[in-house]
């Protein structure tokens, strides 16, 4: 049994056409998962924990403080709200809607996230000072539960979107440990499809990006497409081939086409965007490819921007003193190496309040967390015009406020490569397409679409289904070969 395998930069998916009817791999309750992988490590129990005086001292500290910021939270919300009620009535209604009261914790709650503070980093010093916590590679956890773990639990390694490191010039045990996940990520599909499908699934078409991300030009895609191939069959794929991801989203399109038309298929993805000009629809068996255009960018690029734009200025993004490469390093949660460097940056001389909101970043599950928040409000600013965003986890009371010039920001130099790459495919196609079709969990933006819109603007928009366009179409080449 062949199947197709979506292995995306953000959301992985499965599937195998039988009969001509579409099967989806299940993964849970989801037709799609989370590219990422957690190792938990065997870490100290933590039922060894006991409350020392001199952890008792560090609670009592930690409930002072968390007091003390209820408290200037409360005044300044307050302070707000009255200089928002002298204004004149047209501002008031936008600056009181700005204006959100802060949580009251009672002193229960103080003390428990206290308490939860001082074990977390006994645990901490506990496995620095073990040298012990060894990987438990066999209870990996997948998906958004990975996230989850590692946010919660923090020891351990995470791996997010390890798609994005394959065609970087990877140090010898960096590469193994990527290549190691992609593997783990590949025998999950594999294993799970040969549980739902009833028949062992050993042949597996892949789909691939027309250029992965890289700093080595075209050598970065060669690198990947090999670096795939060894982990797909260290997971037990004894066959396995690529098809470009438009190129699998036009066969997909193909399929839902009585009459042939010419379209251009734009897939825009987490880590790559990916567009190919075919002829669709009809008997043929498959689509005429005309051509293929990749730019190796996608929703995760616009979320590291988001970040640095909305939340790292909170960190001391363009203060003096602290280099500007520090906050790409904490908001490139895809790389384990930039995320080694960030956390080995020494904050201990750099001024209030943003040494202590740096040294809180630089704890484990810290930087994933704020980048699930970057992506939240990306998605979120683009339906609507305002945000806010709780950033306890960084310090008691710290919130983000965003508004439209964060998500245009964010969005800004995406939006620019976007239409340099739409227009040397409009260069090289020379004619009007019959229809744009649309694919891809990014593609949802409204701003991506009436930025494609603009472009062409007489071609009729096709909306097709975003997250699940790419594995439909690699499940019905699956079928053929
Ligand atoms: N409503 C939305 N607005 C903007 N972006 C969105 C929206 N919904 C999902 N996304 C983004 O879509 C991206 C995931 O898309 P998709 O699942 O197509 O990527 P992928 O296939 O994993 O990546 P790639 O194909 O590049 O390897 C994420 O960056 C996510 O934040
Ligand atoms: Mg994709």
């Amino acid at each position: 049994m062949q199947i197709g395998i979506d292995f995306g930069t953000s959301y992985s998916a499965a599937a195998a056409c039988i009969d001509g009817k579409l099967h989806g791999v299940r993964f849970g309750d989801h037709a799609q998962f989370r590219t990422a992988v957690f190792f938990p490590a065997a870490v100290p129990n933590p039922d060894d924990f006991v409350l020392t005086d001199a952890l008792e001292a560090e609670v009592e500290s930690h409930i002072r403080s968390a007091r003390a910021a209820q408290r200037r939270a409360l005044d300044n919300w307050q302070q707000r709200l009255s200089e928002a009620q002298a204004l004149p009535a047209e501002r008031r209604v936008q600056a009181m809607a700005l204006i959100s009261e802060p949580a009251e914790r009672t002193e229960s709650d103080l003390r428990a996230a206290a308490l939860r503070a001082v074990r977390h980093s006994w645990m901490e010093r506990s496995v620095r000072d073990s040298r012990s916590a060894s990987v438990k590679v066999n209870d990996a956890i997948f998906g958004d539960d990975a996230i989850d773990a590692y946010i919660s639990d923090g020891f351990g390694h995470l791996v997010e979107s390890p798609k994005s490191m394959l065609g970087y010039n990877l140090l010898p045990g960096a590469k193994k440990i990527i290549l190691h996940i992609a593997t783990h990520v590949l025998e999950h599909i594999r294993l799970s499809a040969t549980r739902q499908l009833g028949v062992p699934v050993r042949a597996a078409i892949l789909g691939r990006p027309v250029e992965f991300k890289s700093a080595m030009g075209p050598e970065g895609t060669t690198q990947a497409l090999s670096m795939l191939t060894e982990a797909a069959q260290a997971a037990g794929f004894e066959q396995v081939s690529f098809l470009e991801e438009p190129a699998a989203a036009a066969m997909h399109y193909h399929t839902q086409r009585a009459t042939p038309e010419r379209s251009l298929i734009v897939d825009v993805g987490g880590g790559t965007t990916d567009i190919a000009y075919a002829e669709v629809g009809g008997p043929a068996a498959s689509p005429r490819i005309f051509g293929s255009w990749g730019l190796p960018k996608g929703g995760t690029d616009i979320d590291i921007e988001m970040s640095l734009n909305a939340f790292m200025p909170l960190f001391g993004r363009g203060e003096p003193g602290i280099p500007v490469h520090h906050f790409r390093e904490a908001a490139s949660v895809q790389s384990p190496p930039l995320q080694r460097e960030f956390r080995s940056h020494n904050y201990r001389n750099t001024p209030a309040p943003f040494r202590h909101r740096l040294m809180a970043l630089q704890r484990l599950g810290a930087t994933s967390q704020l980048n699930r928040e970057a992506e939240r409000m990306k998605i979120h600013l683009g339906a609507e015009r305002l945000g806010r965003v709780d950033l306890d986890f960084i310090e008691d009371g710290l919130t983000a406020d965003l508004d439209r010039a964060h998500h245009d920001a964010a969005y800004g130099g995406f939006l620019d490569r976007l239409r340099a790459v739409l227009d040397r495919a409009r260069l090289a196609i020379g004619e009007t397409p019959d229809s744009i079709f649309l694919t891809g969990g990014s593609s949802r933006s409204p701003a991506i679409q009436s930025t494609i819109s603009a472009m062409f603007p007489a071609v009729p928009l096709v909306i097709g289904d975003a997250s699940l366009g790419v594995v439909s179409g690699l499940a019905a080449a699956a079928a053929m070969a």
